[in-house]
């Protein structure tokens, strides 16, 4: 790089615990290795990173990915105004009902809600820490079936899904993520279960699993381990799926918003081996 685009560079943190935002790298043209790097760094060390002003075409859009990883799916996320629902409004991680669940997605703004239309952002990695010693010497060892029990993202546009009966919980396969991750970047423990996959803990019926879940749902969700990024055309979120939960909020209807998401390949989440 030219030691300018690494000078440039600024990483200016913006919530208490995580997220952060890059200044002085125009994406719309391609820069060294060690730019990209310094990003990286950024977005692990931060969990979620947001960039202003980027008015990208999708090629643009694809090389900035693909220096991150490769690309899962390319998708448009949209809102037209006579639509209720919204893609991901409750917190959630991608897709963590796959074996190895996307590392990182990329939200791209196109066209935004004059108001409303945020996303949050929860860092697993704080909230773990807080965890009491106890709970931590318990969960680490433990793993949770992930499933689509409640069937997210699959085509309801405008009335909610139906809530699954225990049964189709207990019976739901999935795959299984240990509760307790190490992230394989900062090397710190990380809180991996999200209240729209995990659904059972390995061995345990819903019911058994129920109250733990509910109390680790709660405590993830903790306004303190929160950020929220408020959008407009040409800004980027880029987050790691090892470490936050993200939620679209719901408060724009009759307004349109088109996002552009990237998700890139995934890895199998690694388990921690102490607290
Ligand atoms: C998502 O859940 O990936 C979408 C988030 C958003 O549209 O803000």
């Amino acid at each position: 790089m030219s030691t300018d685009v690494a000078a440039d560079l600024e990483v200016h943190p913006v919530g208490g615990l995580i997220g952060a935002e890059i200044r002085g790298l125009d994406l719309s043209s391609d820069h060294p290795d060690e730019a990209y790097a310094a990003v990286r760094r950024a977005w692990a060390e931060h969990g979620v990173i947001f960039f202003r002003d980027q008015h990208l075409t999708d090629e643009q859009r694809e090389r900035f990915a693909l220096r991150f990883g490769q690309i899962r799916t390319k998708q448009q996320l949209r809102k037209e105004p006579d639509q209720t629902r919204n893609v991901g409004e409750s917190w959630h991680v991608d897709m963590t009902c796959f074996d190895e669940p996307p590392i990182g997605t990329m939200l791209f703004a196109e066209e935004c809600p004059e108001r409303g239309g945020d996303t949050m952002f929860a860092g697993m990695v704080p909230a773990y820490r807080d965890l009491s010693d106890g709970l931590k010497h318990t969960l680490v060892g433990m793993r949770a079936v992930h499933a689509n029990v409640r069937k997210l993202g699959m085509g309801y546009e405008n009335t909610s899904p139906p809530e699954p009966s225990v049964a189709e919980y207990d019976a739901a396969e999935g795959v299984l993520h240990p509760v307790i991750t190490r992230h394989p970047e900062t090397g710190r423990n990380v809180l991996y279960l999200n209240p729209e996959y995990a659904v059972r803990f390995e061995g345990w019926t819903r019911r058994e699993s129920l109250p733990l879940l509910r109390y680790l749902f709660d405590h993830g969700g903790k306004p303190e381990y929160c950020t929220r990024f408020t959008w407009q055309p040409g800004s980027i979120a880029f987050w790691d799926n090892r470490q936050v939960w993200h939620l679209a909020v719901n408060d724009y209807h009759g307004m349109r918003r088109v996002m552009n998401r990237i998700l890139l390949t995934g890895t199998p989440p690694v388990a921690a081996n102490t607290p």
